[in-house]
């Protein structure tokens, strides 16, 4: 890093300009707070593109200097502020690097976005399978089955990566990366969870270290920003550049959120400045917090990921919606539940700054001290996960599923079927069904699980009625 990272080149032009008592008779409506009853100072830095505040789609002043500073924190070639999640990112990174037609490899435990951006780009997904732990959490991918493909499928384009995942597991990408760039593959890397990484161990290696070639962070989950902002870096030559910016320019407001890039602003100094013993702080706190919590209660388990800033908490005999029921009696709230645990994300605090640690170890006992330990029958079910399948194609095509006619099935008689709905489980946004897909036996059963446990699920279909649409193909070619 070569900069100053305390300093904050768009926030400072927002109090510059705050400090003149500015009258506005310019965009938003609320007129710098005015007409809200409660002036609150929040609306006073929702400003416009104004003089001296630069413009996001062509940045030459504090934006500029901004996004250059947060090019230095991560050592990329060139890096954007973003104002609609990740979600805009991958979708614009994938437009960017692959023609209609052309085949795009993604892990298939992906973001519902990157399924959205191959669609939008009209390429051809191949669904690399996913490693799977015994309490159905989804893990990394591994090389061999990225080394299958590629023989199957020599000229890909793109090869879409979800690292970590949502629960903060993560793989050996590096090699993964070396070897589609053998093939002259552009690796995009959905690291939407891992924008902390860069610190160094013990977070996993961070995707712009291990070579990829795009690396999206959604700023807001992992540092201190606000929901929405986030990061997209370029990190080779192999990217053109050019149509990232276009696509960016193209698929965000024109009217981008100044609260939401002053806190990307804050958020690239905060993990710019954040220093060894500011790390070392944050792991005390955690391995306080993770002993204190499992001595709580006997069937209370507590796993830390392969981020230390990601727990699972399981209620042995419960699911981990009634467990996140009982958390939410004493008012805390998790990330997440499955049928299996509860996400916990914890925060990256340095020295000068609280987290109230204790009190939540306190409510968290207040929850589960009338819980009986209860019997627990033996073997929680893992999915059996076949070695030999390395990767997938969708069943119909883009242009075979246009204008398809969709029948509605009951969900216990789909299996076989071809989906027609993207059915999604909102949190964490990971598909289940994914259009042109074959439906299986274990995805109608998670499904269902996800229905018994009234998860909230996202998507075209009619599970409140147990049914999902299907494409049917003509008799013979079933
Ligand atoms: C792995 C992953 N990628 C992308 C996204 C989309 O991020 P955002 O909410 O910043 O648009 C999410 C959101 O949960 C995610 O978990």
């Amino acid at each position: 890093m070569k900069r100053d990272h305390t300093r904050t080149p768009l926030i400072e032009a927002i109090r510059r300009h705050r400090t003149a008592n500015p009258i506005s008779f310019h965009v938003p409506g609320h007129k710098n707070g005015l007409l809200m009853r409660e002036n609150h100072p929040f609306f006073q830095g929702d400003l416009t593109e104004l003089n001296g505040l630069d413009d996001l789609h062509d940045p030459h002043e504090a934006i500029e200097e901004a996004e250059a500073m947060l090019a230095d924190v991560y050592g990329s070639m060139k890096s954007y502020f973003l104002v609609n999640g990740s979600t805009v990112g991958n979708i614009a990174a994938i437009l960017a690097s692959c023609e209609p037609g052309d085949t795009v490899f993604v892990q298939r435990n992906c973001h519902k976005s990157v399924l959205n951006g191959i669609k939008l780009a009209r390429a051809v997904p191949v669904f690399i399978e996913t490693e799977w732990s015994d309490f159905g959490t989804a893990l990394g991918i591994r090389i061999e089955a990225v080394k299958a493909a590629l023989k199957e499928f020599p000229r890909v384009k793109a090869c879409v990566l979800t690292y970590p995942t949502y629960y903060g597991f993560s793989y050996t990408i590096k090699q993964i990366i070396e070897e589609v760039h053998k093939h002259d593959v552009t690796c995009i890397i959905d690291e939407a969870h891992g924008a902390h990484f860069t610190l160094g161990s013990p977070f996993p290696e961070s995707a712009l270290e291990c070579g990829a070639d795009i690396v999206i962070h959604s700023a807001h989950k992992m540092l201190p920003a606000m929901t929405m902002g986030s990061y997209l870096h370029i990190g080779s030559k192999r990217v053109n550049g050019r149509k990232v910016k276009e696509y960016l320019s193209m698929l965000q407001s024109s009217s981008p959120s100044y609260p939401i890039m002053a806190s990307l602003d804050y958020a690239r100094s905060y993990v710019g400045t954040f220093s060894g013993e500011d790390l070392d702080r944050t792991l005390q706190d955690v391995s306080f917090f993770v002993q204190a919590v499992e001595r709580i209660h006997p069937q209370l388990t507590v796993q830390q990921s392969h981020d230390p800033l990601k727990l699972m908490m399981k209620l042995e005999g419960r699911t981990g919606y009634v467990l996140q029921g009982l958390l939410e009696s004493e008012g805390i709230y998790p990330e997440l539940a499955d049928p299996s645990q509860v996400l916990l994300i914890l925060p990256l605090v340095k020295r000068d700054l609280s987290f109230p640690y204790e009190e939540a170890v306190s409510r968290i006992s207040s929850a589960l001290k009338k819980e009986p330990v209860v019997e627990v029958s033996p073997g929680i079910k893992s999915i059996p996960l076949d070695r030999k399948k390395h990767f997938s194609t969708l069943a119909l095509t883009l242009e075979e599923m246009d204008g398809k006619a969709e029948v509605l099935v009951p969900l216990e008689e789909s299996e076989g079927e071809i989906a027609a709905g993207m059915v999604t489980p909102y949190p964490p946004g990971i598909p289940l069904l994914v259009p042109g897909e074959r439906i299986t036996g274990e995805i109608i059963r998670r499904l269902e699980e996800y229905i018994v446990n009234k998860a909230n699920i996202q998507g075209h279909h009619r599970l409140a009625d147990h049914c999902v649409f299907v494409y049917r193909l003509a008799e013979g070619n079933r």
